[in-house]
């Protein structure tokens, strides 16, 4: 099979939610359609902290992997698909944001009983920002949740993005009897724990259903939809700006096989990404790709790491030599791992649109090209995305002050923490998006560096940067702190929202820059 091919048939997505919106429930049910696993409720059981049963342990044994891993892969109706696991919980961290650069297309789950939540926001802007095309599943239809109009209308306006309803449910809760699927012509009937059932709309007057009351309000409201809604526009679906809105539930399940097979069916395979000074294609004929995370291994024991490289173009194979481009360095890319795959979990190939594990030895930073062939580029590097905590940082031990300032110099430039400077103390600051960097950070100094670390927290802040000519330090103070970046910009760590805001009126003159709207950037030119 050619290049072309290949790349086609790659559908590269993540799926991202606020936590128990449901996307392990719905990550469950595409392995199950993947056969990655035979039967469902056996992911994890989150509340009692066990893994449960099951074909997961399974699949962690014969393949010799972790499942906690972050990229599934299966083949699925002549397509290979890759899912990306964006971490929620307590792991959220800058990775989560990271993963969503090497994606093509996303999933946001929102759960109908609570509608959008802060974490969604969050992930969403970072799509928005990329211009990634996001599909919309509204699940726990099952159980009664807000009105549909009223969950299309928050979407419109907190993420203000178009929605276009690709199914519409009749009724909700105890009452909930299934969808009108508008895009495939039919109705999807909810039988409870039974296996949902499809009836084309040209038969539906022989069904029970249509004599429903419920039922024929809600044709009635389809039919003011398909004219006072907006129109469905696929390109505008890829360009960021429409999102497909599906009504579902992921754990009874219900409406997942033919949200899954839409999805993949619009979903885009691999775009070309750019690089400073051109466009690269997929199949561009060497293979390159970049770094979008780097993991550390949390046992002392191993202090290897495993960089995880999202194929951009060509062909890898397991073995080839390839080009750091930021050193110039050659490396064989020999030991590498495919996250669940169907053998083994060594990968031999791998095309555009596949994640690949490469052994790290401490060569590679976040954002790195990796590139076979004479002609070396970089990829654009990836964003800086704003930390919201920060805490004050000091070696214990004043004697250990060179390990110190080495460690940290390193974390930081494999991209695990941000650092700043206070201004004009000098103090060391660090910046992360989640808890759990903070404790990886602490963790990596004792084991790598033998440095035992104080942390003390400054609190969540909101950081804004400065033009340079604006830059007055008697504007600001211990509330407002004045900080520089390690690319030597000034920023102001706001203390909340309210004094942001103080801040804008009082000082209407200083420009106040948001990094996500810095960010504003397309993917794919
Ligand atoms: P997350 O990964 O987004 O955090 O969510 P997860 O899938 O773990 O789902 C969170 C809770 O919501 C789980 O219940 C899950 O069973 C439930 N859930 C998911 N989808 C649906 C749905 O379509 N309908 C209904 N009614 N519930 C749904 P839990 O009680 O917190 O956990 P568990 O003990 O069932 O695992």
């Amino acid at each position: 099979m050619g290049l072309q091919e290949e790349v086609k048939k790659r559908k590269t997505f993540a799926i991202i939610s606020h936590p128990d919106a449901g996307k392990t429930t719905m990550t469950e049910k595409l392995l199950l359609f993947g056969n990655l696993i035979r039967s469902a409720g056996t992911v994890k059981g989150k509340k009692s902290g066990k893994y449960a049963t099951s074909d997961w342990m399974e699949i962690e044994k014969q393949r010799g992997i972790s499942v906690t891993s972050s990229v599934m892969n299966f083949d699925y109706k002549g397509h290979k698909v890759n899912i990306l696991d964006t971490p929620g919980h307590e792991d959220f961290s800058e990775d989560t944001y990271r993963t969503l650069t090497a994606v093509d297309s996303v999933v946001m789950i929102i759960d109908a009983t609570k509608g959008i939540e802060a974490q969604t926001i969050k992930l969403f802007k970072v799509c928005k920002m990329r211009g990634i095309p996001i599909f919309t599943f509204i699940n726990k239809l099952d159980r009664e949740g807000r009105e549909p109009l009223a969950l299309l209308d928050q979407i419109e306006e907190v993420l203000d993005i178009e929605t276009y309803p690709m199914n519409w449910p009749v009724g909700m809760g105890k009452r909930f009897l299934g969808i009108l699927d508008r895009y495939n012509d039919q109705f999807v009937k909810f039988n409870g724990n039974e296996e949902e059932t499809y009836i084309p709309m040209a038969e539906i007057d022989q069904d029970d259903i249509a004599n429903d009351p419920t039922y024929q309000d809600t044709v009635e409201e389809m039919e003011l939809l398909n004219e006072a809604g907006d129109q469905f526009s696929l390109d505008r679906v890829l360009a960021g700006e429409q999102t497909p809105v599906f009504f579902g539930s992921a754990l009874a399940p219900f409406g997942v096989q033919t949200f899954f097979d839409t999805f993949i069916d619009m979903a885009p395979a691999p775009g070309p990404r750019r690089t400073e000074e051109e466009v690269i294609s997929p199949d561009y004929p060497d293979f390159s790709g970049f770094i979008f995370k780097i993991q550390a291994n949390m046992n002392p024991q191993h202090r290897d790491r495993i960089a995880f490289l999202r194929v951009c173009s060509g062909k890898f194979e397991r073995g080839m030599n390839v080009t750091l481009a930021r050193t110039g360095k050659t490396i064989r890319l020999g030991q590498t791992q495919q996250f669940v795959a169907s053998s083994r979990g060594t990968v031999e190939e791998a095309y555009a649109g596949d994640i690949i594990g490469v052994y790290d030895p401490g060569s590679y930073r976040i954002g790195d090209t990796l590139i076979e062939g004479k002609k070396t580029f970089e990829y654009d590097e990836l964003p800086q995305f704003p930390p919201e905590m920060f805490q004050r940082v000091m070696a214990k031990n004043v004697m250990k002050a060179k390990q110190f300032r080495k460690g940290i110099e390193q974390l930081v430039q494999e991209g695990a923490i941000q650092l700043f400077r206070g201004y004009p103390t000098d103090s060391m600051i660090i910046g992360a998006v989640g808890h759990l960097q903070y404790e990886v950070f602490q963790h990596r100094m004792r084991n790598e560096y033998n440095v035992e670390i104080i942390l003390e927290s400054i609190g969540d802040r909101i950081p804004r940067w400065l033009k340079k000519d604006q830059v007055d330090p008697a504007l600001f103070d211990e509330r407002n702190l004045l900080v520089k970046d390690r690319e030597d910009e000034f920023l102001v760590l706001f203390k909340n929202d309210f004094a942001l805001r103080w801040f804008i009126d009082k000082h209407p003159e200083v420009d106040l820059i948001d990094l996500y709207e810095v960010n504003q950037y397309d993917q794919t030119t």
